[in-house]
Parts: structure tokens; C-alpha cells; sequence
């Protein structure tokens, strides 16, 4: 087991805005390495409570060693292996209601990029894998049976990689000869077609890509999103770490919606819609992090914190 699981991105900002209560139940949706449940905890009592979540044994694992104290002494913590989508079964099975605040630090852990075996990092050569719930089609069957222009779809819409269709096509010639197994067979693809940037890795998109197809990212946000809404009470905080573009967007627009208390037309008379508001956003700009943390931790860099509050 790796001592350095992860690295949490913005933790004290993200324990400050979750307005954490001594005895309130939480939900870490994303727990990885635990940062964030750790830090949690120190502010609970004994009644207070943590329902932890995460899609990757490998999280669990590590999860179940790192809190075997409290899961045996206090038990303020519960680990379930299973998607974030079904937080409301998992809830109904705990016979909880509702929760006081909601954490979900998304996307990949440091654990999962730099175990090789993962086939997440276009650093290291291995099975192209990608599946961070270790079932399902994993990204050798993507890239090896996609047909040509879904292929450049999903690495224009899920990369924003303007070389999308040039990438599927010499993939798609490639695949002909023999089938691409391993990272770096993909890596050297990319290369012969993406020309050398300034910044970042000619596969980075790519990659980045095929992760959020792989593991349907952007549906299951969308689905939890919506879900957490509704289960937080008045006064309880979900505050979202995302690490991409594709992804703030919809945190952005999800929290604006909810702060909205009418979306009728502006032509309407009267209101007909029965939108009322669910939430009010914490803070109106994304959060993101300090020098001195981007520093230490680049991951951090393209972090954004989005939080609001249930009214
Ligand atoms: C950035 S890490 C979380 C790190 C954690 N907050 C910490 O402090 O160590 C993201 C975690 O979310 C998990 N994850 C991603 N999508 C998920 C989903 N749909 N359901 C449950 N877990 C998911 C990943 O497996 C990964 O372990």
C-alpha cells in the first residue's frame, strides 16, 4: 500500500465552507485516499456521522486500514464501494433522511495516475485500462472498437482537443495492422499526429478524454448532483472540487438553477413554472487555490471550488 495515497486539493477551504456541525451526518462521495473524511471527523462528536464513498476497491482498501480504529471504536464512519449515483439507496439502507453537507472531490486520486497497472497516465507503459470501478468496458475496448467519428466525437467533446479527428483516424489505421493495448502504443499514435505544445502533453487531452467516456464521469455527476439536492437539509453545504472545464460547467450551471425561484419566460405574466429556489451559492466566483499550494501540489492548479448552500 503507497503511503502518499492522495494529496487533498484545498482542504481547509473545502472543511471551512462545509460549515461542518459537531453531531451532523456528511457524505464524502469521493473518499480516495480519506483526506477529507479525516479531516471531517476531528470535528464530529460522537453522534456526528460520515457516510464515505467510493467506486475504486483500491480507495477502499487503503480507506478500510487508514480508519480501522474508528470503524471498530466510534464508527462514526461507513465505507461503501459503489457509485456516487447511488447515494440514495445507500442512504435509505443507513435509514438517513437527510445530511448536513456533502463533499465530492472529483476526478481521478493521485493512487489511481500513478499506479501503472491503472492505465490512466500517459507517463507510465501499461494495459489500457482506465476504469476507476475496475468493470465495464475499460479503454482498450474504446479505443480498439469505437467506430472512427464517435471515437473523434468523444475526444473533441470530452478532451476539447482540436486534433480529435486527426487522432481517431491514424488510431483507427493503426488498430487495422494490430490492436492497441498498452498507454504508450496510444502515446505514439498521438505524437505522430498532435504537434509539440507549450504546455501540457501532446496525449494529455486525449487521455483525459477516453478517462471521462470510460468511467461515464460527466453522467455520474450530473445524476449525483441531482440527487444530493435533494438530500441535503436546510442549511446543509455541498461544496464540489472539479479539476476540469467540462466539469464546472456543470456544477456552475446546476447551482444557478437551483438559486433560481422562477424560470418562466420574461414575457410571462405571471409565474407558471413552480421552480422555487432549492439553494443559494456560497461563493459567486470559483475558488481555486493558493500560489503556495499550486506550488507544492500542481495537481491543484486547475482546481475550482464551487459550494452553496440548501435553502
Ligand atoms: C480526487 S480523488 C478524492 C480524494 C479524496 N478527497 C482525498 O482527500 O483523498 C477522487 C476519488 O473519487 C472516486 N470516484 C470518481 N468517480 C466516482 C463515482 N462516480 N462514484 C464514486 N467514487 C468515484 C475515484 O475513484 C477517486 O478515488
Amino acid at each position: 500500500m503507497k503511503i502518499n495515497y492522495h494529496k487533498t486539493v484545498m482542504l481547509n477551504e473545502t472543511i471551512n465552507f462545509l460549515n461542518i456541525k459537531s453531531s451532523g451526518v456528511y457524505i464524502d462521495a469521493t473518499l480516495g485516499g480519506g483526506g477529507l473524511s479525516e479531516n471531517i471527523i476531528k470535528k464530529l462528536d460522537n453522534n456526528g456521522k460520515i457516510i464515505a464513498i467510493d467506486i475504486d476497491k483500491d480507495a477502499i482498501e487503503y480507506c478500510k486500514k487508514k480508519f480501522a480504529k474508528e470503524l471498530e471504536n466510534k464508527k462514526r464512519i461507513q465505507i461503501f464501494n459503489c457509485n456516487f449515483i447511488e447515494i440514495p439507496e445507500i442512504l435509505k439502507k443507513s435509514k438517513i433522511n437527510k445530511v448536513n453537507g456533502i463533499c465530492m472531490d472529483l476526478g481521478v486520486s493521485s493512487h489511481q495516475i500513478d499506479c501503472a497497472s491503472r492505465g490512466f497516465s500517459y507517463m507510465h507503459d501499461a494495459y489500457l485500462d482506465m476504469r476507476m470501478g475496475q468493470n465495464g468496458k475499460s479503454a482498450y475496448d474504446i479505443v480498439n472498437f469505437t467506430e472512427e467519428n464517435k471515437l473523434s466525437n468523444i475526444i473533441w467533446q470530452f478532451g476539447e482537443e482540436k486534433f480529435a479527428k486527426l487522432i481517431a483516424k491514424a488510431i483507427c489505421r493503426k488498430r487495422k495492422i494490430k490492436k492497441i493495448e498498452t498507454t504508450l502504443e496510444l502515446v505514439d499514435i498521438i505524437q505522430n499526429v498532435v504537434p509539440k505544445r507549450f504546455s501540457g502533453h501532446p496525449a494529455k487531452k486525449t487521455f483525459q478524454a477516453i478517462r471521462i467516456f470510460v468511467n461515464k464521469e460527466l453522467e455520474n455527476l450530473d445524476i449525483a448532483l441531482d440527487n444530493c439536492i435533494k438530500l441535503l437539509s436546510t442549511g446543509g453545504r455541498l461544496a464540489v472540487l472539479s479539476f476540469h472545464s467540462l466539469e464546472d460547467r456543470i456544477v456552475k450551471q446546476k447551482m444557478k438553477f437551483w438559486e433560481k425561484n422562477c424560470i418562466c419566460p420574461s414575457v410571462s405574466p405571471i409565474c407558471v413554472c413552480k421552480k422555487r429556489q432549492e439553494a443559494v451559492i456560497i461563493n459567486k466566483k470559483a475558488i481555486t487555490a493558493s500560489g503556495s499550494e499550486v506550488e507544492i501540489n500542481p495537481r491543484s492548479k486547475s482546481a475550482k471550488l464551487r459550494v452553496c448552500e440548501k435553502v
